[in-house]
């Protein structure tokens, strides 16, 4: 083969060239400009030249040497990202990079729980309007005409004062399920609630709330009570337990107030449950006879309990969240962090 050839089949190879490693690409190296490299060799023979060839085939050579060393300068450049001119199409076997997909938010989180725990033991799901009559909300549930519950100051009234309001709380689903179905009913009802109370770090004009009712023949206050303390070692571990407190509703009779053993100082004392070992999480009761006539269920044959806890204290028990306006901002860098609970319950 004469130098001219040569010179000819190696700018083909440096062109044709490919390396994914850097072994690779300092094989190239050594093989085209190394002490024995092919380029080398041919600047050797060139020394044998005839005088009148040298001028040209000089030249030629001379841009062979530069297109191999840039060759080489771009094959390193590119194996160090795994992609080669032989590799365009990507590394296949590089892990996929991770997309930032959207998170559920903690109240949806909580929610969810909360209603998969009492779907396990048989509860369906039932829903009512936000928008609320009076007798849905105030009146079936016994809520005397002067209660301070109905006041301006507490209700947001739709069309005046009266008629319509935004629900103050979910009870008001009870009052439609007992009227629309017969017993035994076994049922939750989650949702927003609303009340006109100024903005702060432990109140907002809306959250969350998730009542429950169970009406049967014999129903009663034991079955109340294993069923919430099967709730709070569901939510929050077989370490904690329950224990209540008379109280009062009208809807409820007798009613209590619900409390759990801190589940973060796990009843020692701490600021949560300011020393006191217990936090509260929902008011409860036997459904009053009344409530029970009120919706057309006969309250010598049948009885029921009901609760109703709000989803933010649960959340905030679970979650620690100092400041109930973090939940209607809407920061990534808050809702980010319960990135990982969406898909556990
Ligand atoms: N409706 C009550 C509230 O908003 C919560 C509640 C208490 C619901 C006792 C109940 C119950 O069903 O029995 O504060």
């Amino acid at each position: 083969m004469s130098l001219t050839e040569r010179i000819a089949a190696l700018e083909e190879e440096v062109r044709t060239a490919a390396a994914r490693t850097a072994d690779e690409v300092e094989r190239f190296r050594v093989a085209m400009l190394g002490r024995n490299g092919s380029v080398t060799a041919l600047f050797e023979d060139f020394k044998q030249v005839a005088s009148d060839e040298k001028r040209a085939l000089g030249q030629r050579l001379n841009q062979l040497k530069q297109s191999a060393q840039a060759r080489w300068e771009e094959l390193k450049e590119n194996s160090g990202t795994g992609s080669t001119a032989a590799m365009d199409a990507g590394d296949p076997t590089r892990p996929a990079a991770i997309d930032a997909a959207g998170s559920l938010h903690p109240i949806t989180v909580v929610r969810q729980r909360i209603v998969d725990t009492f779907a396990r033991i048989g509860f369906t799901v039932s829903q009512g309007p936000e928008v609320e009559d009076d007798h849905h909300n105030f009146s079936a549930l016994n809520f005397p005409p002067d209660h301070p519950a109905r006041d301006m100051q507490d209700t947001f009234f739709v069309q005046g004062e009266g008629q319509f309001a935004l629900r103050t709380h979910t009870s008001s689903v009870q009052v439609r399920v007992m009227e629309g179905s017969k017993p035994p009913i076994r049922t939750i009802s989650p949702g927003r609630v609303y009340r006109n109370e100024a903005i702060s770090a432990r109140a907002h004009c809306m959250f969350h709330q998730v009542e429950g009712l169970y009406v049967d023949k014999g129903v009663s206050f034991a079955e109340l009570k294993g069923t919430l303390d099967y709730f709070a070692k569901t939510m929050f571990g077989p370490d904690v337990s329950i224990r209540m407190r008379p109280s009062y509703f009208p809807f409820t009779e007798p009613s209590a107030e619900v409390d759990m053993s801190c589940s973060i100082c796990g009843g020692s004392g701490c600021t949560v449950c300011k020393h006191s070992g217990w936090v509260e999480i929902m008011g409860c009761g036997m459904v009053d006879p009344a409530v029970l006539s009120n919706c057309t269920i006969d309250p010598e044959v049948y009885s029921g309990f009901a609760f109703g806890m709000g989803v933010e204290r649960i959340a905030q028990l679970l979650y620690r969240v100092p400041d109930l306006r973090l939940y209607w901002e809407n920061d990534v860098r808050f809702l980010e962090q319960f990135s990982a609970d969406a898909f556990r319950s």
